[in-house]
C-alpha cells in the first residue's frame, strides 16, 4: 500500500513529490529550480529584487534543464514589481509565489492566465486573510527556516493554519529529510517546501564557501538578524553575522534607516554570499536544519531518499 497524495494542485503541476524548493532570492537560479522541477519537485525562482529583464533571463535557464512547470516566487515590496509580473505572465509561469507583502492586488490577474498563487505565511491570520482574497494554497513557514522569519515555530503553527483554512497546507521551516515530511504531513499539511536543504545540492549555484557552511554547520550555528534593525532572518553565525547582532544592540538608540538603506543591506549582503561566498560581509542566509545536512547531494536523490523515507513512515 502505498500514502495518497492529497493534493489537486500537484497534480496538477504534474509533480511527482509532494515537495517544493523555496524560493531564495538570488540562491534560487533558473537552474536549481528548472532542476528541482525535471527531477518531480517544484522548484521556484527567487527574485528577490531583480530587475524584469534578469527574472526573464532565469526563467529561460530552467527552461533549458525542464519543459516541465516550476514557479517564480516574487518579492511585492521591489520597485519592480509591475514588470516582473509583465514577464512572468508573458513567458507562461504556472505558479506564483509570495513573500513579504500582500499579493491581493495582483490574484484575479494572475488567476486570469491560469497562475497560481501561492503566499507564505507566518501566522494564522495572515493565512485566513490570503483564503479569502482566493489564493491557490498557503505555505505555513516556521521560524526554523532561512531567510526571513516569523515567530512561531513549524510544529505550532502548521496544525493551526490547517484548521484554519480550507484551501491546501504546505509546510515549511525546518524541513530536512523524509523524518520531516512525514511529521509536516502528521500536523495536516498536504506537501513541504524546503529551502536550506537545496542549498547543498549538485544543482545549487551558491559560492562553494556557502555550499560548505551549511554541511559543515551543526545545530546551533545559526542566528537570528535584524531582530532591532530591519526584518528578523536566520542566517549561519559568522563573524559578520555575530557582529551585526551585536551592532544593533548599540544602534537602537539612533532613529530607524529607511528602506533603501535595508533593502541595500539585505540584498546586498546576501548577495554577496550566495556570489562571492564573502564570509567578511555576507549574509548566508539558511535554517536550523543546517546542521542535519551533512553532504552535497543531486537534487534528484534529494527528493527521492526524502519521499522514500518519509512513505515508509507514513505507511
Ligand atoms: C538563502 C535563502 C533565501 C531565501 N529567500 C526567500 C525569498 O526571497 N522569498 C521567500 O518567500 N522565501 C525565501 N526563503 C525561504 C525559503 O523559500 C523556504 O521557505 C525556507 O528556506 C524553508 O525553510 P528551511 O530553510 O528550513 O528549509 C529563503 C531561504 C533561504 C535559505
Amino acid at each position: 500500500m502505498s500514502f495518497e497524495l492529497n493534493n489537486p494542485l500537484f497534480e496538477k503541476l504534474g509533480m511527482k513529490y509532494p515537495i517544493i524548493q523555496g524560493g531564495m532570492a538570488w540562491a534560487g537560479t533558473g537552474h536549481l529550480a528548472g532542476s528541482v522541477s525535471e527531477a518531480g519537485g517544484l522548484g521556484i525562482i527567487g527574485t528577490g529584487y531583480w530587475k524584469a529583464d534578469k527574472v526573464r533571463e532565469e526563467i529561460h535557464r530552467a527552461r533549458e534543464v525542464t519543459d516541465k512547470p516550476f514557479g517564480v516566487n516574487v518579492m511585492l515590496l521591489s520597485r519592480h514589481i509591475r514588470e516582473v509580473f509583465d514577464v512572468i505572465i508573458e513567458e507562461g509561469v504556472k505558479v506564483v509565489a509570495t513573500g513579504a507583502g500582500d499579493p491581493s492586488p495582483f490574484i484575479e490577474e494572475l488567476h486570469s492566465h491560469d497562475i497560481l498563487v501561492i503566499p507564505v505565511v507566518p501566522s494564522v491570520g495572515l493565512a485566513k486573510m490570503m483564503e479569502k482574497k482566493g489564493v491557490d494554497a498557503v505555505v505555513a513557514e516556521g521560524m526554523e527556516s532561512g531567510g526571513h522569519i516569523g515567530s512561531l515555530t513549524t510544529m505550532t503553527l502548521v496544525p493551526q493554519v490547517v484548521d484554519a483554512v480550507n484551501i491546501p497546507v504546505i509546510a515549511a521551516g525546518g524541513i530536512g529529510d523524509g523524518r520531516g515530511v512525514a511529521a509536516a504531513f502528521m500536523l495536516g499539511a498536504s506537501g513541504v517546501q524546503m529551502g536550506t536543504r537545496f542549498l547543498a545540492s549538485e544543482e545549487s549555484e551558491v559560492h562553494e564557501n556557502f555550499k560548505n557552511a551549511v554541511v559543515k554547520a551543526k545545530d546551533i550555528d545559526t542566528l537570528v538578524t535584524g531582530e532591532i534593525m530591519g526584518n528578523r532572518a536566520r542566517v549561519l553565525k559568522t563573524k559578520m553575522s555575530k557582529n551585526f547582532v551585536k551592532q544593533e544592540r548599540i544602534e537602537i538608540q539612533k532613529p530607524k534607516p529607511d528602506a533603501d538603506a535595508i533593502e541595500d543591506l539585505e540584498n546586498g549582503s546576501l548577495r554577496r554570499a550566495v556570489k562571492d561566498g564573502d564570509k567578511t560581509t555576507g549574509a548566508f542566509m539558511a535554517g536550523q536544519i543546517s546542521g542535519l545536512i551533512t553532504e552535497l547531494k543531486p537534487v534528484s536523490a534529494i527528493l527521492e531518499d526524502t519521499w522514500a523515507q518519509a512513505e515508509k513512515l507514513l505507511n
